[in-house]
């Protein structure tokens, strides 16, 4: 069964996975990158990484036309039930997980901050993996540096990894070669970027260096466009 990886920009994906709509950190109302919007997207499970607005974003007007759930830590979780007033929440933490239709949803660390935009708490930052039914396994790594616990994450045997390379805010190329380093993937598309001046990049040159200094396959995106695996 193949899975379709599409970049949302930022560090948006949508994924289609054995006919289930899974998005990532939605962030489109506001996103110069976004091709798509949050009045056509659709989705049948959302995961957050964390709580900042660049990635919960339209997640609750999201929910409330399509009905999906959402998959986030604790706080920011309770937070989508108490404020958003949302009832299909899974509220984990890291290393927990659910078993979903297509697979497992588990929650890792990462090393970042998470406030929501009222300055509610947002809880622990995490990144996600996605370990399908199916034996293929993503990792999304959310907004983080590289942590040398990546290799314990790369154990799994990650298919793809969506990494940001963003600098800044996040890890930038460099600390991505590392990270690929410790994770091992098959694939890694770069994600975090050209979003915002801050955090523009040279991805062909990120690219080149993924190609010439590690095994990955760099997989560089447009937004709006899919990566089949
Ligand atoms: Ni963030
Ligand atoms: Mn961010």
């Amino acid at each position: 069964m193949s899975i379709q990886v599409t970049w949302l920009g930022h560090a948006g994906f949508q994924l289609d996975i054995e006919g289930k709509k899974v998005l990532i950190d939605p962030f489109l109302t506001g996103n110069p990158l976004a091709t798509v919007t949050a009045e056509e997207i659709e989705a049948d499970y959302i995961l957050l990484s964390h709580a900042h607005g660049d990635h919960i974003a339209d997640t609750p007007a999201i929910v409330r036309r399509t009905g999906a759930w959402v998959i986030a830590n604790f706080e920011l979780g309770s937070w989508m039930q108490q404020k958003e007033g949302l009832e299909r929440v899974h509220t984990l933490n890291p290393g927990g997980g659910v078993r979903l239709p297509f697979g497992r949803v588990e929650l890792t660390i990462a090393h970042h901050s998470s406030s929501l935009p009222d300055g509610s708490y947002g809880g622990q930052p995490n990144g996600i993996l996605i370990l399908t039914s199916s034996g293929t396994n993503l990792y999304h790594a959310g907004d983080t540096t590289v942590f040398l616990d990546m290799q314990l994450i790369g154990k799994h045997g990650l298919d793809l990894a969506m990494l940001p390379i963003g600098d800044y805010f996040t890890m930038g190329i460099d600390g991505s070669i590392k990270a690929i380093e410790l994770l091992q993937p098959k694939a890694v598309i770069p994600m975090h970027y050209n979003t915002f001046d801050r955090i523009a990049q040279d991805v062909t040159a990120w690219a080149q260096r993924v190609h010439n200094e590690t095994a990955a396959k760099p997989v560089v995106l447009n937004p709006g466009d899919s990566y089949t695996l």
